[in-house]
């Protein structure tokens, strides 16, 4: 039995690893449940999972969900202390780090401190501070299991190889909802529009970040930190179909790649069971009615947030965390109607251009540029510089 603590239970991610778990109650159990504020959602998910512990954001939202739940025996914790205490509780085997953004970057810290394996979805923790989190990994000899589909897919391609074959990865990438719109048009393109992904249901900070070709960016940053390969080996195709899910290239020349239906079941129940298959019955690609997979560049013209991905991890340092900061404002402002879509990519740019590079680089400075990069972008959309 695999006792997990999930952290960030209410979202996309996170409610489908409750459904892994609902549909296999002899290999996992449920001992915490951490979201931000959903209490409806997350009482729901206690009276189903009984775990030991809850954590809500702030003491409003823990009295909200202690209403929601009378007789129930789970103790209800909240902010930064509950999180990193659910995340490293004895009787935990496994974290699922599944919140969005920043947010998971100081409890998926602490579990690993804690020597807890993690099932990671949360790729911005990778983005914001690689060195630090795969170190801290390394120095308490745990394993990162990757979650994100294309990453899962190049663990699963890897798998029984031996590592120093590895020439190269690719990642593929949906194209998102613009792939075949005018640069002229995305001026216009609204919150509606961009969260109309063809291929995946997801929350709406990743949609927005598909729709820029950041997700990409910030996936590439993610191979780079989870695989150990430099980003200029790191390479992405667009692929509509969404059947390649991403490819490892090895040094005889033999690619191979993990194929399937577009659908997060698939890398969550691997993350979750590896090195075991659970027997999902998935539907599989029906691959002679859909006659061909295509590929093409991506257009980092039309969608720039890619190549200034590629530019920060380049440059290594804070700057990664100051695009993830900053592109995570920008993608709330543009959400809320105060930039526009290319404007997103615009105050990534900024941020990054203005951005005065700290010489260490422990927690303390990762955080500090996380937060002078959201200064700026909130300063931009203020029109002040
Ligand atoms: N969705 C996918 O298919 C997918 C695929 C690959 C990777 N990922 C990655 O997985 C992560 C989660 O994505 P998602 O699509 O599941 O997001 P989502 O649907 O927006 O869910 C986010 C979760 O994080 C919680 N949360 C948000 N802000 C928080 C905060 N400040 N403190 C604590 N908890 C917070 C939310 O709680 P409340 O809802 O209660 O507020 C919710 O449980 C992201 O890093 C994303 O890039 C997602």
């Amino acid at each position: 039995m695999k006792r997990l603590a999930v952290l960030g239970s209410t979202g996309s991610i996170g409610t489908s690893v409750s459904r892994v778990v609902a549909r296999f109650p002899d290999r996992f159990a449920v001992t915490a449940l951490a979201a931000r504020g959903n209490v409806e959602l997350l009482a729901r998910q206690i009276g189903l999972h009984a775990p030991r512990i809850a954590v809500v954001a702030d003491e409003a939202r823990a009295k909200r969900l202690a209403a929601l739940l009378p007789d129930s025996k789970t103790e209800i914790l909240h902010g930064p202390e509950g999180y990193a205490q659910a995340a490293s509780l004895p009787d935990v085997d496994m974290v699922v780090s599944a919140m969005v953004g920043a947010a998971g970057l100081l409890p998926t810290l602490a579990a690993l401190s804690a020597k807890k394996t993690v099932a990671l979805a949360n790729k911005e923790t990778l983005v914001m501070a690689g060195a630090l989190v795969t170190e801290t990994a390394r120095k308490n000899g745990v394993s990162i299991l990757p979650v994100d589909s294309e990453h899962s897919a190049i663990f699963q391609c890897l798998q029984g190889q031996d590592r120093s074959a590895l020439a190269r990865l690719v990642l593929t990438a949906s194209g998102g909802p613009f792939r075949i719109l005018e640069k002229e048009a995305l001026a216009n393109a609204t919150p509606g529009d961009a969260l109309r992904h063809p291929n995946w249901t997801m929350g709406k900070k990743i949609t927005i970040d598909s729709a820029t070709l950041m997700n990409k960016g910030l996936e590439v940053i993610e191979a780079r930190w989870l695989f150990d390969v430099p980003v200029d080996n790191i390479g992405v195709v667009v692929h509509p179909e969404s059947v390649i899910h991403s490819m490892a290239v090895f040094h005889d020349g033999a690619v191979l790649a993990q194929m399937g239906v577009p659908d997060m079941l698939v890398p969550i129940a691997f993350a979750l069971s590896w090195p075991d298959r659970l027997p999902l019955a998935q539907l599989v690609p029906d691959l002679a009615s859909m006659g061909k997979l295509t590929f093409e560049e991506p257009d980092t013209e039309r969608f720039p947030c890619l190549k200034l991905a590629y530019q920060a991890a380049r440059e290594g340092g804070a700057y990664p965390a100051v695009l993830n900061a900053a592109n995570e404002e920008a993608v709330g402002a543009f959400l809320d109607r105060s930039l526009s879509f290319p404007g997103i990519a615009e105050a990534v740019e900024d941020a990054l251009s203005a951005f005065p590079a700290p010489g260490k680089l422990e927690l303390e400075d990762i955080l500090a540029a996380d937060a002078w990069a959201r200064a700026r972008v909130a300063r931009r959309v203020d029109g002040e510089v």
